[in-house]
């Protein structure tokens, strides 16, 4: 069974113990004359049927202890135990209840102890993972307060016990969401304090501060200046479908940016300015890993650019690949807009294939967007030639993307290639948001179709000259589409290479995912968390230059996030607990599906304060943003000053 579904099982479980043990207290009256027959086997079997949901959620918590302490830790700590003291005091309350003795203690411990078996609900939500104490105290006093506020109602105690219990019930819980809304406010932690330090690398104390602003590439970096200009705007956009969007871009008149093709070696220098995004603009090197400073997060490296602002990123063109740009502020809104655009360095001695598309993919405005437009896109390239295909995921929810009528391999995922993967035919190949794969495969006789899971009629064809395939838009979109039923490639099992040697984990840190009740931004909201917080109140990462870093994520919520780290990529070690076989895969942005635990190693060699985050960018908006601290490195930008919303 998967995690998940024990996980739904464990909380249907304890719902279910919780709501029959409330039925039996609530059926429990005090008539005069002693409860009726009738009545007795009602509360019983009510009884008799929560005890055993409560066993089963007892025992379902255990296996999922055994699948990782991250799914169970507030359900073993907290949850069982307040199910247990319910249940001694329910059990409690029917014997005396059944007796006809100590009629209102009797049905006051039966309802009190079926608190205690909600609260132990609500645990997993209130107090999540790791175990918060003060929400669990606060959950634990509510209970007493509810029991003495029935034990008031029942015994008719007068309108001062009542209100009483009511009003000390009603300071709590207003006392602890105003705790919550003041922890929200509390100073952002997203610089290295220092005391996270994990191993032996104690902290000295040595090294000086380094503020963000002077990790920026040096004056006399080498190489030959390749300039861009990028204008943000406001545009309308007609797609090829008709469709009209009102989209903001990077310059052009197209949906997604200029594509930026540089070579390796060169020193790229791109000019920013804002022309009239009001939100504010910024650009991020998404997978790239350039130095700090010029990594373009509002709040955290620079600030926003104001309309009318310029900023200009200096980096060295050292690391050939297949990456993507969007701006990092405001960017839940941003992005989805059409801020963003492909960054493809190409190596020194050129591109291998004779055909090299970049292929953003992308929805505005109801229509899949693939490169620059919708709708059914023709390329020739001659039988026997090779064409490599560099597919991103703009999107904010993972796609699955194939190519029908040739095999294909993928050569690269994520900007770092891949060796030794076997020709691949009839596979799909999943994408995260954020994530990339180049598809390589040699033009055969016939037409070959790139197809993704968002639309039939968005696709792109390439044919060998004359072949005339994928003219026909309309019959294009009839064709049936293999990528929606064939099965999706495991990267973890694809290709070969040994495992290159990091040496000793000097550093670790757990990521848990979940989705929690918190504060964000001031308002409450049914947040994305990590570690039971939001950003920017998640600890950081905490990291020295040269660290060897193990990070563990685990998904305890029921959704995807493709958890994306700036500045870096990281090596897959293993997912639930079975090692990755393929050849070494490097990534920036991680999948993670509901329930997984992923094993990843990260070296700390490129020191600043950088992201990680979710890269459904509504979930980071949500609050699941969190940083990689380095020891030593500060930043004078703010999160909400200046109007800096990374998010
Ligand atoms: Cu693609 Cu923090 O971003
Ligand atoms: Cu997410």
């Amino acid at each position: 069974m998967t995690t998940t579904v024990l996980l739904l099982l464990q909380s249907f479980a304890g719902i279910a113990g919780a709501g029959l043990w409330l039925g039996a207290g609530f059926s429990a009256g005090s008539p005069a004359a002693g409860p009726s027959r009738r009545e007795r086997m009602t509360v019983l079997a009510l009884a008799a049927g929560g005890t055993i949901a409560l066993a089963a959620a007892a025992a379902i918590a255990v296996v999922l202890a055994g699948r990782g302490w991250w799914f169970a830790g507030e359900k073993i700590v907290v949850g069982v135990p307040l199910q247990l003291v319910g249940l001694v005091a329910s059990r409690v309350g029917i014997v005396w209840w059944l007796r006809g003795s100590r009629v209102l203690l009797a049905r006051t411990l039966m309802l009190g102890g079926a608190y205690a078996m909600t609260a132990a609900v609500l645990a997993t939500w209130l107090v999540g993972y790791p175990p918060q104490p003060v929400a669990t105290a606060v959950l634990a006093a509510a209970v007493v307060l509810a029991t003495g506020l029935t034990w008031a109602l029942l015994g008719h105690r007068g309108r001062r016990a009542t209100a009483g219990f009511a009003g000390l019930l009603a300071v709590l819980l207003v006392g602890a969401a105003g705790w919550s809304w003041l922890s929200d406010t509390a100073a952002p932690t997203i610089e290295a304090s220092g005391q996270h330090l994990h191993g032996p690398s104690a902290p000295t104390g040595g090294d000086p501060a380094v503020a963000v602003t002077a990790l920026r590439t040096p004056d006399d970096a080498p190489g030959e200046v390749h300039a861009v200009e990028l204008t943000a705007s406001r545009h309308d956009v007609t797609l090829a479908s008709g469709e009209r969007v009102e989209a903001w871009g990077f310059g052009g008149d197209t949906v997604a940016g200029p594509e930026l093709r540089v070579t390796e070696g060169e020193l790229v220098e791109v000019s920013l300015e804002n022309r009239d995004i009001d939100d504010g603009v910024t650009v991020h090197w998404h997978g790239y890993d350039v130095p700090n400073g010029e990594d373009g997060v509002a709040g955290v490296t620079q600030d926003a650019l104001a309309p009318g602002e310029r900023f200009t990123y200096r980096f060295i063109a050292d690391e050939p690949g297949t990456y993507w740009y969007h701006t990092h502020q405001a960017s839940s809104e941003g992005v989805r807009r059409g801020l963003y655009g492909m960054l493809v360095v190409e190596p020194e001695g050129g591109v291998a294939e004779s055909l090299d598309l970049a292929l953003p993919v992308h929805r505005i405005g109801g229509e899949v967007v693939i490169g620059a437009t919708d709708g059914l896109q023709s390329f020739t390239a001659e039988e026997g030639e090779a064409v490599r295909l560099r597919v991103a995921n703009t999107e904010q929810s993972p796609i699955r993307v194939t190519l029908a009528g040739a095999p294909f391999r993928v050569a690269a995922v994520d900007g770092r290639d891949l060796s030794g993967g076997e020709a691949l035919e009839h596979r799909s190949v999943r994408l995260g948001a954020g994530a990339r794969a180049d598809l390589v495969f040699t033009m055969p006789a016939e037409a070959v179709r790139f197809e993704t899971d968002l639309s039939a009629a968005s696709v792109v064809v390439i044919a060998p000259p004359g072949a005339g395939a994928g003219a026909d838009a309309d019959e294009t979109a009839r064709v049936p589409r293999e990528v929606t039923d064939v099965p999706e490639l495991d990267l973890l099992a694809y290709g070969e290479g040994a495992r290159p040697e990091l040496g000793r984990f000097t550093a670790e840190a757990d990521l848990v995912l979940d989705r929690l009740p918190r504060f964000v931004g001031g308002a409450p909201d049914y947040a994305y968390a990590v570690n039971g917080a939001v950003f920017p109140h998640i600890a950081p990462i905490e990291v020295r230059e040269g660290d060897v870093v193990k990070i563990t994520i685990a998904n305890r919520g029921f959704d995807v996030h493709p958890m994306h780290v700036h500045g870096h990529h990281v090596l897959v070690l293993s997912r639930d607990g079975v090692a990755a076989t393929g050849a070494p895969l490097w990534l920036d942005t991680v999948d993670v599906r509901p329930g997984e635990v992923w094993e990843l190693a990260l070296i700390a060699d490129n020191p600043g304060i950088w992201m990680d985050h979710c890269h459904d960018l509504s979930h980071a908006a949500a609050g699941m943003m969190m940083t990689l601290a380095y020891e030593g490195v500060t930043t004078p930008f703010e999160h909400d000053g200046h109007g800096n919303r990374p998010e």
